[in-house]
């Protein structure tokens, strides 16, 4: 008896409120399809919030994507010109952390490299053509000195290539690459031992 009273109430008040809760949004005046049940209205502005929501979320996150990639990119790439021995001059863009050696080989810029890094030769001999930048590279290891005193034409500005990497506070550093280089494995030179 109980139950079926219940539902029959129930019933009752969804129609009534379902009767009573017409709304119509419009600047120019409602048509009568343009009336609508309150809740139903509710539901479909909720979905329209959300859409704007998700649209206006979608463009600023991708907006301050591109502008952190585009940031990042900047600082993680310096500029580094390399003048080859007829003074020709070649502008390249060096991701941090890259030794110039690697940077010139993947740009085609021929500076030797007999030995791949491994400071057992003198071929990648540069030349740094600004004192305040040669200031601002790491003082070279023993062995890397060992290896300048056997290269051809050292100056006091010079360097191996292999052991200069790039750093952002070096953005702009120029290198000169000598007219020629030695390599004692091929050029039949033995350094003597300290
Ligand atoms: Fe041999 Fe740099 S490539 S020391």
């Amino acid at each position: 008896m109980l139950i079926p009273r219940l539902l029959r109430a129930g019933a009752w008040m969804v129609k009534e409120l379902s009767k009573d809760s017409y709304s119509c949004v419009s600047r120019t005046g409602c048509t009568s399809q343009q009336w609508r049940p309150l809740f139903s209205l509710q539901s479909e502005s909720k979905v329209f919030q959300g859409s704007i929501f998700q649209k206006y979320l979608h463009f600023s996150t991708t907006a301050a994507n591109d502008a952190g990639d585009e940031g990042s990119e900047q600082k993680d790439m310096i500029s580094v010109t390399f003048v080859d021995k007829d003074g020709e001059e070649k502008n390249i863009k060096v991701p941090v952390g890259m030794s110039m050696l690697e940077a010139a080989h993947e740009n085609d810029i021929e500076l030797e490299g007999a030995c791949e890094g491994s400071l057992a030769c003198s071929t990648c001999h540069v030349i740094v053509m600004d004192v305040e930048q040669y200031n601002k590279l790491e003082d070279p290891t023993d062995e890397e000195n060992d290896m300048l005193d056997l290269a051809f034409g050292l100056t006091e500005m010079s360097r191996l290539g292999c052991q200069i990497i790039a750093r952002p506070e070096l953005d702009g550093i120029r290198l000169a690459i000598p007219a020629a280089t030695r390599n004692f494995a091929v050029d039949g030179y033995v350094p003597k031992p300290h």
